[in-house]
């Protein structure tokens, strides 16, 4: 929660939300639109209000990604970025086909292995034996035989990020989970992406998906519909009953993005990582870790000098009210994430307490 003075939660997910987002939340589970009825109670079957809900937040998602309604779809599932990285080999990979997958991180490579239940896998590019600290480098072309290529734009744990989309001539599926919309990007260069919400994009609860209608007519076996994207898009994510309140608190976090900007909202993130990772490089208790060229923008991962440092460091920011900086137990040190909902005001005051700690310590 945003506040002055109050506690900072920097967590990567569940993440911060905007105050405003709070309170029209809070305000929506008591009394809905003057329905007399919470949010929380709202049928979601031949009900105007949810159609104009479900309506409003598909087209906020097209809007901001500079995305057509003639060629993509919009769902909201349930599921989590863990059930993306089965949906997508489940609908397009065959048996005997083979899906390239860029192994970049922890959650790249579990999608990776989600699809070696389907089909063939090749790992495209890898820096899993340098514990991705740095980006895959393609050396080669990507083979035009693959059913599809998955790339994960933000390494949410070892804080690198994509400056750019791969070049391929096959479907193109990105995992945006912890960079979507914190940017001006080229969304119309991917076939299929998803972003799980509880980071810059609302509640745990909730994924989105966004894929090109023809994606629709590649799906290579018949599957349960709850895990068809096909049947999916034809129930209009209500295949069974959605999460409306994830929904609804992502609705408003679309709305809160547009009404920033997103040239805004990539300008913000430029100025926030850049303020911490120079707060980092000068401070003598702390050290990056990622390759400085692929530094991300939304987690930026750092270690402490010494290993004593990082449990003082993590007590010292405790005490004074900034939560959630501790690096994923993979991985350890810190992690802070600078969401969209994340002020300049606050990283300042992180980069304060990160000084005071450095004068009284020696
Ligand atoms: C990039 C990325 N993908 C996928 C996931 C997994 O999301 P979920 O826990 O909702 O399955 C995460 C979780 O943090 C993530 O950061």
């Amino acid at each position: 929660m945003q506040q002055d003075n109050s506690t900072i939660h920097f967590g990567a997910g569940p993440a911060t939300l905007p105050i405003s987002v709070l309170k029209e939340s809070a305000q929506a589970i008591l009394n809905y639109r003057e329905t007399g009825l919470s949010i929380l109670e709202l049928a979601h079957r031949g009900n105007q209000l949810f159609d104009e809900l479900l309506e409003e937040s598909k087209s906020l998602v097209l809007e901001l990604c500079g995305l057509n309604n003639e060629d993509y779809e919009v769902l909201w599932l349930q599921g989590g970025g863990r059930m993306q990285f089965s949906m997508i080999p489940m609908n397009f990979l065959d048996k005997d086909a083979t899906a390239g997958y860029i192994d970049s991180g922890f959650w790249a490579h579990d999608a990776q292995v989600a699809a070696k239940q389907f089909g063939n896998v090749l790992c495209l590019a890898s820096t899993q034996s340098t514990n991705y600290h740095s980006l895959p480098i393609l050396s080669e072309a990507i083979p035009a035989h693959l059913a599809y290529v998955h790339l994960t734009t933000n390494n949410t744990i070892y804080g690198t990020q994509m400056k750019q989309p791969i070049d391929c001539l096959v479907p193109l599926m990105a995992d945006m989970s912890s960079d979507i919309f914190s940017e001006q990007r080229d969304y119309s260069r991917y076939d299929l992406f998803y972003a799980v919400a509880q980071k810059n994009l609302g509640i745990a609860g909730v994924t989105l998906v966004v894929l090109h209608k023809n994606m629709a007519t590649k799906i290579v076996r018949l599957l349960p519909p709850i895990l068809d994207y096909g049947q999916q898009i034809l129930s209009k994510s209500v295949l069974n009953t959605p999460p409306v309140f994830a929904i609804y608190v992502a609705m408003l976090m679309l709305r809160w993005i547009k009404e920033k900007g997103i040239a805004q909202i990539e300008k913000d993130n430029l100025q926030k990582s850049n303020l911490l990772y120079e707060e980092i490089e000068r401070n003598r208790l702390f050290k990056a870790i990622a390759k400085t060229s692929d530094r991300s923008k939304m987690n930026v991962v750092f270690r402490g000098a010494e290993p004593k440092t990082e449990q003082d460091f993590l007590s010292f920011a405790s005490e004074h009210h900034i939560k959630g900086i501790a690096g994923h137990r993979s991985v350890g040190g810190f992690r802070v994430s600078l969401y969209n909902s994340i002020g300049i005001e606050q990283v300042e005051r992180l980069i304060n307490i990160m000084r005071r700690f450095e004068q009284e310590n020696i």
